[in-house]
């Protein structure tokens, strides 16, 4: 038991205030608090930053994703697993602006995004995916959307004078419904 005895005489050989105490007590909580909530956003939420996970265009070792972005769209990649490719400029995304992505519900969607001018956004309302589309760079992320029904999206990064009209539309489709995809 040396130790809390240590404590107990440098307590009160520095006779720190009743009132000091307590806001030392706090200030280390707050701080423990701050660090906690950091490590949250960092690790808790998902948080990704666009990786090198999607490549590069014009990637020689990725030759498929650089031919499918010249003809964007919905393509078959295996056994209920598809790959959108939207391509954003300014002000439209494609597919999505003009014609909505159509996708088959339950399934696995796996997109891949890019500029062909200025860094874009692409925020689909109501859910977590926000990525940015960065020319040059592929942004890549997974995801299943389970019940049939219409996402919007839209455009967050400032890319121009009609940046706030660029937005797009994805429509899960009842898997019946679903008409089939692009293959290569
Ligand atoms: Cu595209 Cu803002």
């Amino acid at each position: 038991m040396i130790v809390p005895q240590y404590f107990h005489i440098r307590w009160s050989i520095v006779e720190i205030h009743r009132f000091e105490k307590v806001w030392i007590v706090a200030s280390i909580l707050l701080i423990v608090g701050y660090i906690a909530t950091v490590t949250y956003g960092a690790i808790g939420a998902g948080v990704q930053m666009v990786g090198k996970k999607g490549g590069q265009i014009e990637d020689p070792d990725n030759p498929t994703s650089s031919e499918n972005f010249r003809e964007p769209g919905v393509y078959t990649v295996g056994e209920n697993h598809y790959a959108v490719y939207v391509l954003a400029r300014q002000f439209v995304f494609r597919p999505g602006t003009n014609d909505p992505i159509k996708v088959p519900a339950g399934s696995k969607v796996t997109f891949h995004l890019t500029s062909s001018d200025v860094i874009h956004g692409f925020q689909v309302i109501d859910t977590n995916i926000n990525t940015m589309a960065i020319p040059g760079q592929v942004g890549q992320f997974t995801v299943r959307f389970k019940k049939p029904g219409k996402y919007g999206f839209v455009c967050h990064e400032y890319c121009g004078v009609g940046h706030h009209l660029m937005e797009g539309e994805i429509m899960i489709v009842p898997k019946s419904e679903f008409e089939g995809a692009k293959q290569r």
